[in-house]
């Protein structure tokens, strides 16, 4: 037997060994700008993407999300192929301005009649719609106006998220108000790497991040009232950090990432009050207007924690993002993914543990984990032998059923992504997907790892 065949027959092997409870979801996750398509159909309004993937130089393709995978026309398709693999839940984003055009105000009727439609197809399909309010495309309008700089756009979003939960929250129960903080507040106001491109430093990163968790915290009580069934949660990127190396300077940088990317966020949601010794890093001259009361508001009660885990973060002292002074290190001997991105499914069972341990959320989702690979096409049989996302897949399942064996209470795992999309700055050169998608044609196959992953969530749990 060829080495290749042996190592699938070991991952078949391990995948069918995985065990879960039978009342735990797997399903797949996805994102409104990476996949609608459709960017100026229909009154939809235009996002910070829209105007950023513009920019020249901003996307390493020069692509944009224009027609992206379609999904706004072919969306029927895309709930046969999570059929096909057996998902049980869909984790997919809202367009802010296809609703709301301007941001606030007028209700755009045809983006409702879109997501009416999605949703009733999932529930028809079996599959339970997981909604996220915002998955980056702020509508350009209130960026006109300061975006996230602007107190203001905390009480537009807490606006939509009412407006939202009024048209879906018959048929919705899980509700996401905020995907992943910490990076579009970070490289979208510090870094400038995504939109919509604010090179402002740590000061516009911690400026947009207050008034995002003010704008999630805002919401929390207004879905709830809208949507009597809602469970409400968030989702945050957090990360095992751990020092590259035991000196002072090192475990010093480690922890004040630590604090910059997981605490701040964590922190506030779960016990109401940002870490010390950050407020103390940032000091009067980087610190956002924090006002009396926001922190409670913040810290309201949440059903869940979704987590959005790839790898671990291990950090040194450096130069970037000072007073964070920083750099990122690449352990040797570990294996990455074309991202360079390091393989190391031990980290979600530590972050698991460690979250429960130190925050004890009610109930904890995977929101996202997976891995990219580079550009990939059909073999002469027309199949993509994607051994290798395969095995990523068995690794971290395996060590996230480890966590739940040990007592935390996740109740579900979505991986990232359903289909091949739009990347962000990367454009279409990263895919992520169970299943391939032609851009030529918006043909789509089912990979191998969305076999072996569909294998995995049709028969763990209840095992
Ligand atoms: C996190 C983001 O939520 C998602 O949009 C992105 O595509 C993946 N990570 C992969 O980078």
């Amino acid at each position: 037997m060829s080495s290749i065949a042996e190592r699938r027959e070991e991952l078949l092997h391990r995948a069918s060994a995985i065990r879960f409870p039978s009342d735990f979801v797997f399903g797949s996750a996805t994102s409104a700008y990476q996949i609608e398509g459709a960017a100026t159909l229909d009154g939809k309004g235009e996002s910070i993407w829209d105007r950023f993937t513009r920019r020249p130089g901003a996307i390493v393709d020069g692509t944009n999300g224009d027609v992206a995978c379609d999904h706004y026309h072919l969306f029927p398709r895309d709930i046969a192929l999570m059929k096909e693999m057996g998902l049980k839940a869909y984790r997919f984003s809202l367009s802010w301005p296809r609703l709301f055009p301007q941001g606030s105000g007028r209700l755009n009727a045809a983006g409702a009649d879109f997501y009416n439609r999605l949703i009733d197809a999932l529930l028809e399909a079996d599959i339970e719609p997981f909604l996220t309010l915002y998955h980056w495309d702020l509508p350009q309008a209130l960026q006109d106006r300061g975006g996230w700089y602007n107190r203001d756009t905390a009480m537009r979003f807490a606006d939509y998220a009412a407006g939202a939960a009024a048209l879906f929250g018959d048929r919705v129960t899980k509700w996401t108000t905020l995907n992943e903080p910490w990076t579009f507040c970070w490289w979208g106001h510090a870094t400038g790497e995504d939109a919509p491109g604010l090179a402002d430093g740590v000061k516009g990163g911690v400026a947009a991040s207050h008034h995002a968790l003010l704008a999630h915290g805002l919401a929390v009580p207004l879905i709830r009232s809208e949507a009597r069934n809602a469970e409400v949660g968030i989702t945050l990127d957090v990360n095992v950090t751990e020092p590259a190396t035991d000196r002072e300077e090192d475990v010093e940088a480690a922890r004040r990432f630590d604090g910059a990317q997981n605490r701040w966020y964590l922190d506030a949601l779960f016990r109401g009050a940002y870490p010390e010794d950050m407020l103390d890093l940032y000091g009067p001259r980087l610190l956002p207007d924090i006002r009396p009361g926001d922190l409670e508001t913040i810290a309201a009660p949440l059903d869940f924690l979704g987590i959005n885990n790839y790898r671990r973060s291990v950090i040194r002292a450096g130069t970037e993002l000072a007073p964070l002074s920083f750099a990122r290190v690449a352990p040797e001997g570990s294996d990455y993914s074309a991202l360079g991105w390091e393989i190391w499914p031990q980290a979600i069972e530590d972050i698991l543990v460690h979250v429960h341990e130190t925050y004890r959320p009610a109930r904890i989702y995977i929101t996202e984990n997976g891995m990219a690979t580079a550009e990939e096409t059909p073999d002469v049989k027309g199949r993509i032998e994607d051994v290798e996302r395969a095995a990523y897949y068995v690794g971290y399942v395996e060590k996230v059923a480890s966590a739940v064996a040990r007592g935390v209470p996740v109740k579900g795992y979505f991986a990232w992504t359903l289909m091949d999309n739009f990347e962000w700055a990367l454009g279409y050169t990263a895919p992520f997907g169970l299943v391939h998608v032609d851009f030529r044609t918006q043909e789509r196959r089912i990979k191998w790892s969305g076999e072996v992953y569909g294998r995995i969530a049709r028969e763990a749990p209840g095992r």
